[in-house]
């Protein structure tokens, strides 16, 4: 471990970093993605039970103009495995989009709806792109959403108050080559998310 890891180390959770370890453990001896989200699941499930020992208030802090508020927790090297937590501010959640990589989520303090997508046009047209809703569902806390790269879905929240959950991506979304999704426009484009530290 070179000093700037030590430091890093240091400064991040006991049980984040060994919720990392775990991870880091799980992504070396497969690349399938539904053997990685079966075996990451019961590790988000344990915790949000074990909220106790992770969960600061800054995760709180929102970002009214984004909508939810993003915290990142642990970053693997070369922009691969990332922790992070999102709040979501009442009444707001996200476009429909994808991860570029597989994602897990797990509830952690109120409900979230999750709506999910098929995309349905052929890929063809550059920046063009229709989808076909095909579920929704409420996410209580400890439950998880295991998302393989193909997944479609957007994030909102019915309450009244800031909802929090504890995500976990194969890659940095931010450079996984993501998108979002309008239904309207039917278009595509990048789906860059803002961080709160
Ligand atoms: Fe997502």
């Amino acid at each position: 471990m070179n000093q700037k890891e030590g430091q890093m180390m240091s400064a991040e959770n006991r049980f984040i970093t060994g919720l990392a370890m775990e991870l880091r453990g799980i992504c070396a001896a497969t690349d399938d993605e539904a053997e990685i989200l079966a075996r990451v699941s019961p590790l988000l499930e344990h915790a949000a039970m074990s909220q106790a020992e992770w969960v600061e208030e800054r995760m709180f802090e929102t970002n009214r103009e984004q909508g939810f508020g993003v915290h990142v927790l642990h970053e693997g090297p070369d922009r691969g495995l990332t922790i992070m937590t999102v709040n979501w501010l009442p009444q707001r959640g996200t476009p429909p989009h994808n991860h570029g990589t597989w994602a897990a989520v797990v509830g952690v303090v109120g409900d979230e709806r999750n709506d999910f997508y098929q995309r349905v046009d052929d890929g063809s047209r550059a920046g063009h792109a229709e989808l076909r809703r095909i579920g929704s569902r409420l996410f209580r806390p400890g439950e998880v959403v295991a998302m393989p790269s193909t997944t479609i879905h957007g994030v909102w929240n019915d309450s009244e108050a800031v909802t929090l959950s504890l995500h976990v991506y194969g890659r940095h979304p931010n450079y996984a080559g993501r998108s979002q999704f309008d239904l309207e426009r039917g278009s595509e484009t990048p789906f860059v998310i803002k961080f709160s530290d």
